[in-house]
């Protein structure tokens, strides 16, 4: 979000934004869970026209050792945008930008699983963005709590996220790339609908209040659409595939004469 921009017409008269959608709409969400087989856990996202990847390694021994907790399993996630993610080739490795964001989901992450449970352990998620257009860091905490669950790591549930914000005036659901660059507001947050408890909200820009109370409204709802879909992906890997390593049969075979 780099401020407002009064050449660029985000929203026209009936209340449209650039893509089509309504102020509440959220952009197509399709989610695959267990798409890698070596991973312990994995998710594939896309969300509008960003496409992100979870893997998940663990609970494993923690190293370095130093980083191991007695009492609990730590979760370290790294998040990662490809140089070809973005318009102007994004300089490999990581940057203050991708520390926060990895910061952010762990702690998200760590809230859920169980980490009592595995002490001395470290549980790793890896989330690499293939194709971003906004909203990648609620994206990659979508894609990885489904990959958590996807590796069996007992959890208290699901994590979805999203993005609200600001363009033209109006409260918006789910920014997309110009929106996020010339709106006013941008405000991710990952909730849990089923307790209502909040795991993640960051804030960018302004908003009243009323905006605020509106935007939170406007994520709760997705929040529980998002929820439904992550539900739906995990329930296609385990319940139509019998839990089978076999995602893929194409890709198997390619994996077996390697
Ligand atoms: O992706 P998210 O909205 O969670 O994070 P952001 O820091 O608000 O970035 C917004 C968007 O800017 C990203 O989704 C990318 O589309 C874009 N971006 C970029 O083009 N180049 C970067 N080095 C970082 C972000």
């Amino acid at each position: 979000m780099s401020g407002i921009n009064d050449d660029i017409k985000l929203i026209d008269e009936n209340g449209i934004r650039i893509d089509g959608r309504k102020a509440d709409e959220m952009r197509p969400l399709k989610i695959e869970a267990g798409v890698l087989k070596r991973a312990d856990g994995s998710a594939y996202l896309e969300w509008g026209k960003n496409k992100v990847i979870a893997a998940v390694y663990g609970p494993r021994e923690c190293h370095p050792r130093h980083m191991q907790d007695p009492a609990k399993a730590i979760v370290q996630c790294r998040y990662n945008m490809m140089s070809f993610s973005v318009s102007d080739r994004k300089r490999p490795g990581p940057d203050r930008r991708s520390i926060e964001i990895s910061k952010i989901i762990s702690e998200a992450l760590e809230y859920v699983v169980f980490t009592e449970n595995f002490p001395r352990t470290s549980i790793d998620v890896y989330i690499e963005v293939l194709q971003a257009n906004a909203g990648t860091r609620v994206a990659g905490l979508t894609a990885a709590s489904a990959a958590l669950a996807d590796a069996g790591i007992p959890m208290k549930d699901l994590v979805p996220a999203v993005a609200v914000g600001k363009a033209d005036g109006h409260v918006v659901l789910d920014l997309n790339k110009e929106e996020d660059n010339f709106g006013s507001a941008d405000l991710p947050m990952a909730m849990i609908p089923r307790t209502g408890e909040v795991l993640l909200m960051q804030m960018d820009g302004h908003l009243t209040m009323e905006e605020f109370d509106k935007g939170i409204e406007y994520a709760k709802k997705a929040c529980q659409e998002i929820y439904e879909i992550q539900k739906d992906a995990l329930r296609r890997r385990y319940a139509d595939q019998g839990g089978s390593d076999e995602t893929d049969d194409e890709f198997s075979s390619i994996d077996e004469e390697a």
